[in-house]
């Protein structure tokens, strides 16, 4: 494995992606992780990542001088180079020298990082407050750019080398060869980590674990991570797996057929499919503030999955909990869990004393959904976009009633019917509707009409932590709106968010 030490850098988990885009498996830690843990991890090779702070602030954050002992090659980015060049002694500048945006590497001297680059000039991204301005003997130059004397450097030894640019950004189109190159080729990791080897090294564990009278039991939500892992947990262990799926009431149109359809019929899953949309519509009833009715969804739902019959006796519970959320790094967590609380089954595992399978705590979104391909599951389930746990309920702003839930329902089944027809699904992150408090007047045939309006909502996004308003066609909304008016009883206006988040953020509330 390849060990990255997060410095807190906004591209720290891009950083990882790539590694394992070479199929070499890495783990990220903060950087000041105790050395004793590294030497037992046995990396093969440590990158060490950038960060917002300059060396000389005080307390910089460093690593321990035996980190650069260990014996395995180091590579600095940005931030990681002036720590190894300080460690071996170099003199930097400050912020006199900072350089953000493109540049131009010009590669001075042949190196296996390098490899496989056709001619010495290349485009990378900088984004630096200080740069190095002196090396002491135990380094040498390998590349420049104008502004950086020292934009890559290595060890006369060949062990250690520190990079100005990141070459784990898009912007830097060679970046993910030097990347690999440094996995590959210099650390000397076979790039074997498929997803068909996850899966026969992760079964196995699970069979080690449960034993054959325990139990495993999943709440599915109908979303990506919680099919995978119960896929996984049932190509481990059958019918040990139990499942249950809580119809809210508050789900899109055919979701709970679907998961029927996908689990227990195809897949040949124990499911448990419970309709406690009654209850939930009745503790909502009245509830206008969007934080309440997150946090009266996520407590109903943990009481309806507590009464079930099928969770009696189970020792453990199965969670998609992903890699992004268990990161222990410096940057790991973006804004959106302070500004909403997310409704998960967290509060479960201790009330009910259940032991966490957590298989997928390793992986990334998309590594999540290769994941689902290597298990056979469809694209249906796979490919979905993300979906709230609170559900239709914060995309109706006000109150959340069967009448409204049914409006929002039919508007947003003929956005997804158009959204999926004209193949924007792919590019996308999410397109739904969305239900406004309001009432307007409109005229339809030679009556007036007084009725409510549906906003779309439709973003492109990497990770649903910034996101930008898609611009569809014209022609596109055109058609959309009138389906919505045409086959929507009481909607008569159709309008388009065109807010980025920030300051919007994706969901309505
Ligand atoms: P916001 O609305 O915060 O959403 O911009 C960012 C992403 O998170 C999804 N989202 C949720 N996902 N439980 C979830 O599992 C939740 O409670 C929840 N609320 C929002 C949202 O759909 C978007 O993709």
């Amino acid at each position: 494995m390849i060990l990255i030490l997060d410095f807190g850098s906004q591209y720290t988990q891009l950083i990882a992606r790539r590694v394992r885009e070479a199929n070499v498996y890495c783990e990220i830690h903060p950087f000041d992780f105790a050395v004793e843990k590294i030497r037992a991890m046995n990396p093969r090779g440590i990158i060490l990542s950038g960060g917002p702070a300059s060396l000389y602030e005080e307390n910089a954050p460093d690593i321990d001088d035996e980190v650069l002992r260990l014996g395995c090659p180091v590579l600095g980015i940005c931030y990681g180079l002036y720590v190894i060049a300080q460690h071996l002694g170099a003199r930097s500048v400050g912020s006199r020298a900072r350089e953000y945006g493109p540049a131009t590497l010009v590669i001075d001297d042949q190196d296996a990082l390098f490899e496989g680059l056709s001619g010495r000039e290349h485009r990378v991204w900088m984004s630096h407050g200080d740069r190095v301005e002196s090396i002491p003997d135990s380094l040498h130059p390998i590349a420049h750019t104008d502004n950086s004397p020292y934009a890559a450097f290595c060890t006369r030894d060949g062990r250690m080398r520190g990079i100005q640019f990141h070459p784990e950004v898009v912007h830097t189109p060679c970046g993910t060869q030097v990347l690999r190159n440094f996995v590959l080729k210099i650390c000397g990791e076979p790039g074997e980590w498929t997803m068909a080897n996850f899966v026969h090294t992760k079964t196995g564990e699970i069979r080690a674990r449960v034993g054959e009278g325990d139990r495993v039991l999943m709440a599915l939500s109908g979303g990506v991570d919680s099919a995978v892992a119960a896929a996984l947990i049932y190509r481990a262990i059958g019918d040990r797996l139990k499942c249950v799926f809580v119809d809210t009431g508050l789900l899109r149109a055919g979701e709970r057929e679907r998961m029927e359809r996908v689990f227990a019929r195809k897949l040949g899953i124990d499911l448990t499919v419970t309709d406690a949309s009654d209850l939930f519509l009745r503790r909502l009833a009245g509830v206008l503030d969007p934080e309440e009715k997150r946090k009266i969804i996520g407590r109903t739902f943990i009481d309806v999955f507590e009464s079930e019959e099928v969770v009696r006796g189970a020792r453990y519970l199965g969670q998609g909990t992903l890699y992004p959320d268990v990161i222990e790094s410096v940057s790991f967590k973006g804004p959106s869990a302070v500004i909403k609380s997310h409704h998960n089954v967290g509060g479960l595992p201790e009330r009910m004393k259940l032991e966490l399978i957590e298989p997928l705590r390793l992986l990334f979104k998309d590594e999540v959904r290769a994941l689902g391909r290597e298990l056979g599951l469809p694209s249906e389930i796979v490919d979905r976009e993300p979906f709230p746990g609170p559900g239709l309920a914060v995309r109706i702003v006000g109150e959340v009633t069967r009448a409204r839930l049914e409006l929002l329902r039919r508007a947003d089944a003929i956005v997804v019917e158009e959204f999926a027809r004209d193949g924007f699904g792919a590019k996308l992150w999410q397109a739904f509707a969305v239900l406004l408090p309001l009432k307007t007047v409109g005229v339809m045939g030679d009556g007036r009409s007084y009725e409510s309006v549906i906003a779309i909502r439709a973003v492109e996004s990497q990770d649903g932590m910034t996101a930008d308003w898609a611009r569809l066609p014209a022609d596109f909304l055109a058609r959309l709106s009138s389906r919505i008016t045409n086959e929507t009883k009481g909607v008569n206006r159709v309008v388009y968010d065109i807010t980025s988040k920030p300051p919007a953020t994706i969901e309505w509330e």
